[in-house]
């Protein structure tokens, strides 16, 4: 099988879904806006063939530019695992006449209104809702919604622009803070835990799936910078409270008709039990959520998602042997980082429990919290039970200090 992989070399987990793909036996070529000698080795290593194009955002002369250069080497299919290049996928899919997701299939996940408008038909819980472009609109929304509600972009990525208002005061305060955003959607406050339903699909079928619970939940990571924000992948797939998810993103999944590939989808969990949808992408989670799926079942994600994307099965034994977390880290102060506290007690106390490190070096400059989820560094910690596994992320969490300035 031929495959266009788009953007190879970006986010950080491209290439391994170029080995993984490869490694299944597709032929794959990349088209991205890096040049050839930037892409990451394993990117290169896995490709048979790239294409650069410096205007690769401008949908109509990319798909015009590729459907020459693919359609010559016998494209089959074209896949595409970051958000922001769902709809070009789809564009490219149709350019050159492959099987696929399209662009009317496509909008439901990037749009948050239309995919809502879909679940609601289907029957399934999403909060109130409502999609507002002016002032007027949101404030007229609130009236729908009630309160607390939340405003977010339609369109939107990593909590960026979303914001929760109490009242219609409070509403007044956040109306400057989304004036840039062209169009929003407003919704009912959800209160509850947050959960993930990531699967990998093949012919409409669930091969694997994973829950990870985000702790604390993404808006308050979002707004607290003292936050250590941790995301777990869940050994206990099958603890009653996760049921009514499940069941849910199943349902979102046939109403959506997707058929093949990564989806990450979040929901929530009232305190009632009641499990309310949030959103769903058609591509794995970022910020590193595969790599803790990956140490949760000692298996390859990313091969496992080529395997059925090339043979629609999996074929390495999924055995659901940890709690897997990434905690991230902010340093406290401004400016470079000077000094890195309480990794040594980390390591040494929890030894084999923590399988990976990756902070940012002393010296580094630290980054700006708001736009990086991964922040200014992390560290993943496993372990077969939930609790040990809790207790040693939260100890990352209030141990282990950057410190800049
Ligand atoms: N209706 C809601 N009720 C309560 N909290 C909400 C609601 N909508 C969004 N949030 C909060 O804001 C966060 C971001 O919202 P959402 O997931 O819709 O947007 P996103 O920016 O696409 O997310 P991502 O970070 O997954 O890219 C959610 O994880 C949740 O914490
Ligand atoms: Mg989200």
């Amino acid at each position: 099988m031929k495959v266009l992989f788009l953007s190879p070399g970006y986010p950080p987990e491209m290439p391994f879904f170029v080995r993984g793909l490869a490694a299944a036996g597709a032929e794959v070529v990349g088209v991205g806006d890096s040049p050839a000698e930037a892409l990451p080795p394993m990117a290169r290593e896995g490709l048979s063939g790239y294409l650069r194009l410096g205007h690769l955002w401008d949908e109509e002369r990319t798909a015009a530019a590729v459907r020459g250069w693919a359609g010559a080497r016998g494209v089959e299919r074209v896949e595409c695992l970051w958000e922001p290049g769902m709809f070009l996928a789809a564009r490219l899919r149709e350019a050159l006449g492959v099987p696929g997701m399209t662009v009317a299939e496509t909008v439901p996940f990037r749009d948050k209104e239309s995919m809502k408008q879909v679940l609601d038909a289907a029957g399934i819980r999403t909060p109130r809702h409502a999609r507002a472009r002016t002032e007027a609109e949101i404030r007229a929304a609130a009236e729908r919604t009630g309160w607390p509600l939340v405003v977010k972009p339609i369109a939107g990525a990593g909590s960026a622009d979303t914001h929760r208002a109490d009242g219609p005061a409070d509403l007044e305060r956040v109306l400057p803070l989304v004036r840039h955003v062209e169009e929003v959607s407003v919704e009912e406050f959800i209160d509850g835990e947050e959960y993930t339903f990531d699967t990998i699909c093949s012919g409409g079928k669930v091969l694997y799936f994973n829950h990870s619970w985000y702790r604390p939940r993404p808006l308050l990571a979002r707004t607290r910078e003292w936050e250590s924000p941790q995301t777990l992948a869940l050994r206990d797939v099958d603890a009653p409270r996760l049921l009514p998810g499940r069941a849910m993103g199943m349902k979102v999944l046939e109403a959506l008709r997707f058929r093949d590939g990564f989806t990450h989808m979040e929901w929530f969990l009232k305190a009632d039990g009641e499990a309310v949808f949030g959103e769903i992408g058609g591509r794995p989670p970022g910020a590193r959520s595969t790599d803790i799926m990956n140490f949760a079942c000692d298996f390859d994600s990313w091969a496992a998602w080529g395997e059925a994307a090339v043979k629609g099965r999996i074929d390495q034994p999924i055995r659901r042997r940890y709690n897997a977390a990434i905690i991230c880290k902010r340093a406290s102060g401004q400016g470079r980082i000077r000094r890195i506290e309480g990794l040594d007690r980390i390591l040494s106390s929890f030894g084999e429990w923590v399988v990976a490190v990756e902070l940012l070096p002393v010296g580094a400059e630290r980054r700006d919290w708001r736009k990086t989820l991964l922040s200014d560094g992390w560290v993943m910690v496993r372990h077969p039970d939930l609790g040990a596994t809790m207790e040693m992320a939260d100890r990352v969490g209030t141990d282990l200090r950057l410190v800049a300035g």
